[in-house]
């Protein structure tokens, strides 16, 4: 039976992620930013949840699709590019900053980015094209495609300084208080592995990418961020901030296996 994201009913899922440690948290939320509770509440009016690693499987034509899709195929002939040609072979993205790791990210995050990329909400010269291109059955085979595989994260090359890693990994953990900057712990996990559905994970992710995206947020680029949770965010943060927080992030958690055998 073929399932699709929009007709699945909403889990407790959200419930199941929010009642570890994102509640604890939300004691390092400042005023002016929305709290966990509220911006899930806000996401789940419309939406439908997504998880494709814990409580839902997708079916085998479904993943099937998104294998055919990510390899250049579809059913109108495809995208036009193989995602794997810039994300990797196994969606683990190429080191060099440009091209993100995909690779077991959240699918419901991953829909929503394919639709953003189209309308223009998150506007980039190459996925706008290849976002169009898809229908909506690709785009949601796609990203429960790259939801249910697992890549070994790449090493990280930039050089950084202790204390850089140090301010990034208070930013995460605790925040600014002083320059009213939450702790990113708050919704993107204590280990930045991400909430699904709709928060994704920043541990193991291209430091350059993720910096790019704080600016995009920060300059008004990328406007797709529900309840302008993110730009709000990055609006306080320096470049010295942002370069910290990026970093630190793409050194945590699953690169403990970047060693591990390919
Ligand atoms: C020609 C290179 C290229 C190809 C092919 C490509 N992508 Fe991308 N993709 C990018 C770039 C560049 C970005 C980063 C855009 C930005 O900076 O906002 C990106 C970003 C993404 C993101 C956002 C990731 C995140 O963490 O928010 C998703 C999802 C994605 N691509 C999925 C796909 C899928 C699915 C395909 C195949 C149908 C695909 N891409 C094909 C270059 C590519
Ligand atoms: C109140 C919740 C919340 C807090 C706090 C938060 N984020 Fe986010 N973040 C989100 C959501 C939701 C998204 C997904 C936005 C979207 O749908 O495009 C996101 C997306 C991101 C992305 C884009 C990832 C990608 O793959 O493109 C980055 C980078 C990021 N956040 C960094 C941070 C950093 C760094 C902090 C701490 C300084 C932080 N976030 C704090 C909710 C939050």
């Amino acid at each position: 039976m073929r399932f699709r994201l929009k007709h699945l009913i909403p889990t407790l899922a959200v419930a199941g992620s929010l009642g570890g440690s994102v509640l604890v948290a939300t004691a390092q939320d400042y005023d002016d930013t929305p709290r966990v509770e509220r911006l899930q509440a806000a996401l789940n009016d419309d939406r439908v949840l997504f998880q494709a690693t814990v409580n839902q499987q997708p079916d085998d034509d479904l993943l099937e699709l998104g294998q055919l899709v990510a390899m250049g195929g579809g059913q109108q002939g495809g995208s036009g590019m193989a995602c794997i040609a810039c994300h990797g072979a196994r969606g683990q993205g190429d080191g060099s900053g440009a091209f993100p790791r995909i690779a077991g990210q959240a699918g419901w995050y991953m829909y929503k980015q394919l639709n953003d990329f189209a309308s223009g909400t998150r506007p980039n010269e190459i996925m706008t094209g290849i976002a169009q291109r898809l229908s909506d059955e690709e785009r949601e085979a796609v990203s429960a495609y790259y939801a249910a595989i697992d890549a070994p994260v790449l090493p990280t090359s930039g050089q950084v300084t202790g204390e850089t890693l140090q301010w990034g990994g208070q930013l995460g953990a605790v925040g600014s208080e002083e320059r009213g900057i939450p702790a990113c712990i708050n919704c993107h996990g204590p280990q930045g592995t991400g909430m699904a559905p709709s928060v994704p994970y920043l541990a193991g992710q291209d430091a350059a990418y993720m910096a790019k995206q704080l600016t995009d947020w920060r300059d008004g680029l990328r406007d797709n961020d529900p309840m302008n949770v993110m730009s709000a965010i990055a609006a306080k943060m320096t470049d010295e901030d942002i370069t910290a927080v990026s970093e630190y992030y793409a050194r945590v958690g699953p690169q403990v296996t970047a060693a591990a055998p390919q």
